[in-house]
């Protein structure tokens, strides 16, 4: 298995492009099966999930390739899905598989897919998915760890979900566009990866309005066809790395950006001492002090995204002074905890929140990656500590991050990848 290593102690200047998002290119990747027509995606990441759906794809009998003249183009063609069933191996990796659920039901009328059980970081259940699915019309049946959703025509209804969940809300809207009549849902979730996916939808002729509220009504069309998209910038990517600017005191600036779809992100680094400007699609941030204490809160869009707070943490441990984390998206998110404390950080979790007292510096060590995020959390760690760090299981963070390694050399850290 393949490790990071990370020399820590160097500052890290420098300018680098943004990927394209990978929880936005999962959705669209989905909403490919929705037509027979050839879908175009660019500014594709070239990340281990993007795969994973690539063979789910596969599985269902889709063509899908990578252009042959730019990595990062992406040509899927559902002309005929001649296999409705997404199977327990390749959900068990990722559970966004579930998201070619809806796409299914409303194209073939029937889909299968693995139940995708807990992960990591929760339990995760999809009862919402369900919930919205049967509004629909779609009978549920629960069978040998699969879900099964069929319906004959899927008619569009009133769905409010209780929580706010961003691939149910995508999978739900994914089944309404094809439809017969109004769909409405309530307490959508505002994220922009919901709503890029409206737009694509609406690019390939469906009627989403709304999205990116928390109220999105759909117009179910007969059919869709093709669209040719470039993937938003990776926000999430974008924040990891503003957030490597401000534990190596650099002076990091970040092209490919939305910056608006950043405001919390943002405004939470500027908080712990980031001097952030923003200019057109870039974003810099300098930090020539020590970060200073916070309290932060992660929610659903447009609140401080779950995904960005291990990385802050990571920032936090080395402030002037302390912090609260509260975590409210997930009940387990905090497993970088031990790992930083094992750097040298001092922080005690009680329910759902950290309490996080600055340290004056951490020191590099052997540590695990256990998810995504918590992962780039112990890189960013790595680059602020004393001495060598290194990220053992390395695939967790290689699901969602194209080469980091080569975006922070490319900003001057020390870090390198050993393969074994
Ligand atoms: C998406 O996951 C992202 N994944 C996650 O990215 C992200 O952390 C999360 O949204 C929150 O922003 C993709 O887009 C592929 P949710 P999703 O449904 O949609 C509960 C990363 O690191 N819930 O919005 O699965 C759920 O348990 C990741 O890139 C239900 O109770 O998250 C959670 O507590 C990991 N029932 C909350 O809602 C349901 O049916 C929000 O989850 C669905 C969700």
């Amino acid at each position: 298995m393949d490790r990071i290593v990370v020399r820590g102690g160097r500052r890290l200047e420098g300018e680098v492009r943004a990927s394209g998002s990978k929880n936005a290119t999962l959705a669209l990747m989905a909403a490919a099966l929705l037509t027979d027509r050839e879908s175009v995606l660019r500014g594709v990441p070239r990340v281990r999930d993007v795969g994973t759906m690539m063979k789910i794809l596969g599985a269902l009998g889709v063509a899908c390739e990578w252009d042959a003249d730019d990595e990062h183009v992406l040509r899927i063609r559902a002309g005929r899905v001649s296999n409705p069933e997404a199977p327990y191996d390749l959900v068990r990796q990722m559970r966004a598989s579930f998201l070619v659920l809806g796409p299914l039901v409303a194209r073939l009328g029937t889909g299968r897919v693995s139940e995708p059980g807990g992960c990591a970081i929760g339990v995760r259940p999809v009862d919402q998915h369900l919930k919205g699915l049967e509004a629909l019309g779609a009978k549920i049946r629960l069978d040998h760890g699969y879900v099964e959703a069929s319906a004959a025509t899927l008619t569009g209804a009133r769905v409010a979900f209780d929580v706010s969940t961003v691939n149910g809300t995508q999978n739900v809207m994914m089944a309404a566009v094809l439809a017969r009549g109004r769909t409405i849902i309530e307490n959508a979730a505002r994220e922009p990866e919901v709503a890029e996916l409206a737009q694509v939808l609406c690019a390939m002729g469906a009627h989403v309005h709304g999205a990116g509220s928390d109220r999105i009504e759909i117009e179910g069309v007969e059919s869709l066809g093709g669209v040719d998209h470039t993937v938003w910038g990776d926000r999430i990517e974008i924040g990891t790395l503003l957030a490597a600017g401000l534990v190596t005191r650099g002076d990091v600036t970040v092209r490919g950006a939305d910056p608006g779809l950043l405001d919390a992100t943002l405004e939470k680094l500027r908080e712990a001492g980031g001097d952030v400007d923003v200019q057109g699609d870039a974003i810099r941030l300098r930090a020539d002090a020590p970060p200073r204490g916070i309290k932060l809160v992660t929610a659903p869009y447009p609140g401080f995204p779950t995904d960005m707070q291990a990385q802050l943490m990571t920032a936090l441990t080395l402030a002037d002074g302390s912090s609260v984390v509260t975590e409210t998206v997930f009940e387990n998110r905090f497993m970088h905890v031990p790992e930083l404390v094992r750097m040298g950080a001092d922080i005690e979790v009680a329910g759902r929140a950290a309490h996080v007292r600055g340290v004056g510096g951490l020191s590099g060590a052997p540590v695990m990656a256990t998810d995504l995020r918590a992962s780039a959390g112990l890189i960013l760690a790595g680059l602020a500590a004393e001495g060598e760090t290194v990220v053992n299981r390395v695939y967790h963070i290689d699901r969602g991050y194209e080469r980091i390694e080569d975006k922070l050399r490319r900003l001057g850290a020390e870090i390198r990848r050993e393969e074994g």
